[in-house]
């Protein structure tokens, strides 16, 4: 199941630049993906991690409706104050690049037209409905009408808001284009599609049988898609935002946006790797050659797109590595209530960072400690000042306080020589030795949350040594044996720098500092 590579590329999910990020961005994809590669860059692999906006799509172009700006200012706003903020919490991309620029749209381009030369596509024509008024197709969130469900009059064409149903535009009562509010009419459009269904075997045989390790929210939504049966999907759409389609007459017609922005995490590789050739070598090293390992960091409700669509447009091309891992998290609420964007109910970065700071790490903690790794999970701020007191400060941070304040009491800061070791000073090195091998084990099979409870009992270690060996009283009497605990001690903070370095780089880089190392 697990076989050797020479590096590992990693993607994380491109967030929509329709909006700021908040801490269900964090927890779901950006803080464990960079735990995974500070982890990898610790070790000495050879990694890189990508990241970018998602800056096509409808959301952009409502939001950008909504305030009357174009699109292309939404995203110019968005993708900055986005990038800000990874860059605020330590998210250590090596790229982080959007869907607008040039080299995208090339290479999605590009992409379209191999699969299509190939004969990868099929075409379709289809009838959908068409604003006469504002002479343009419209996409399904641009269709109001009333639910047939609840009777909600402010329905969308994919879903109301209300009941929650997922709806088809044509299943809206008194459809009405949110454009113009005028009567849309159905018109005939053709669209290309990729035939899933003729990708499903060597899906299934791929997925099913040769990737059990993956995890099992992610392995069960796969499998259950399959057992479906998998449709054609389209490709294309009648909007002009987007990648335009490169064809000739195909006027008014954009890749989907679901086709082009996993192309981005191609884009903005080739966009690091042309711009820095020397540190990063040839992009096609990481996209095309057998030893490079592919990990994709997502949210649950991206993995179909990850694990089934993005995967057959790859094995369309023929040349491309596909996924060897998918590593999807759950959701995180808050205060017990579905973080929502339209509703306002989110912790948003900028704002965190307002009101705390310097304070990154100990979100980055709490987020961790209670990942939605295995189900959704909830944020509250009790539990985040619970946490930061009762762990960070009274285990972590008191075990080093006490270290460094008494080597700078006994010893002028300096590292007091061990003398003989005791068993239990033994112990604790052993401890050490065994917590490495426990937390590289659970990082190796994407456990952040019980990874970090692992490292933190290293801390509990430490200020359980202290307690027991009280050098404080020793100070009196035995000097040697005090220069020992703290050498030991100091040993050991040593070590919590590096274990914790991976989810708290601020802190970290703070105390290799102190220790001078
Ligand atoms: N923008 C999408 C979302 O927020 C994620 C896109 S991931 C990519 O759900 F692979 F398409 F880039
Ligand atoms: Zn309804």
């Amino acid at each position: 199941m697990s076989r050797q590579f020479n590096r590992t590329l990693i993607t994380s999910a491109l967030p929509y630049a329709n909006g700021p990020v908040h801490i269900g961005h964090l927890a779901g994809v950006y803080v464990p993906a960079d735990i995974y590669v500070r982890y990898l860059r610790l070790k000495g692999e050879e990694v890189l991690f990508i990241g970018g906006s998602d800056e096509h799509g409808i959301p952009i172009t409502i939001k950008a409706r909504k305030e009357g700006v174009t699109p292309q200012d939404i995203v110019d706003r968005y993708h900055g104050l986005i990038k800000k903020s990874f860059a605020k919490f330590g998210i250590s991309f090596d790229v982080y690049s959007r869907t607008t620029s040039q080299i995208h749209r090339q290479t999605a381009a590009d992409f379209f037209r191999v699969l299509y030369d190939k004969g990868q596509f099929i075409d379709q024509e289809s009838k959908q409905y068409y604003d006469e008024e504002a002479g343009q197709f419209l996409a399904d969130r641009y269709i109001v009408g009333t639910c047939p469900i609840c009777g909600n009059d402010r329905a969308y064409g994919d879903q109301c808001e209300q009941c929650g149903t997922s709806l088809s535009p044509t299943e809206l009562i008194n459809p009405k284009s949110a454009l113009s509010g005028s009567v849309p009419v159905m018109r005939k459009t053709k669209h290309w599609y990729l035939p899933l269904d003729k990708h499903e075997a060597w899906l299934r045989q791929w997925i099913l049988e040769d990737h059990k390790e993956w995890r099992s929210n992610v392995y069960g939504q796969c499998k259950s898609w399959l057992d479906m049966g998998l449709q054609p999907r389209a490709v294309s759409r009648d909007l002009d935002w987007g990648v335009p389609v490169p064809l000739p007459n195909a006027e008014g017609k954009v890749l989907y946006v679901w086709f082009d922005a996993p192309i981005g995490y191609i884009s903005n590789t080739k966009e690091l790797c042309e711009k820095q050739p020397d540190k990063y070598g040839d992009w096609q090293k990481w996209w095309k050659d057998e030893d490079t390992r592919l990990v994709h960091f997502i949210g649950k409700d991206n993995i179909v797109f990850h694990c089934i669509v993005f995967p057959a447009m790859l094995k369309a091309d023929g040349s491309y590595i596909l996924p060897d891992n998918v590593p999807a998290n759950e959701f995180l609420n808050l205060e017990g209530d579905k973080i929502s964007t339209s509703r306002n109910w989110a912790v948003w970065l900028h704002e965190y960072l307002q009101d705390f700071p310097d304070k990154q790490d100990v979100l980055r903690y709490v987020l961790t400690a209670n990942a939605p790794e295995t189900k959704d999970n909830d944020f509250t701020w009790r539990d985040f000042q619970a946490r930061n007191n009762n762990e960070l400060v009274a285990i972590y941070g008191n075990f080093v306080n006490r270290t460094l304040v008494l080597t700078q009491k006994y010893f002028d800061g300096n590292v007091p020589e061990h003398k003989e070791l005791t068993d239990y000073d033994k112990e604790v090195f052993a401890e050490i030795e065994n917590s490495k091998l426990k937390i590289e084990n659970l990082l190796d099979n994407f456990k952040f949350r019980d990874a970090l409870r692992e490292t933190m009992n290293l801390a509990r270690v430490g200020n359980k040594y202290l307690a027991d060996t009280e050098p404080w009283k020793l100070a009196k009497t035995d000097m040697a044996r005090v220069g020992t605990i703290l050498n030991v001690s100091l040993q050991l903070c040593a070590n919590l720098a590096i274990a914790f370095e991976p989810f708290l780089p601020f802190s970290s880089a703070k105390l290799r500092n102190m220790l001078n190392i």
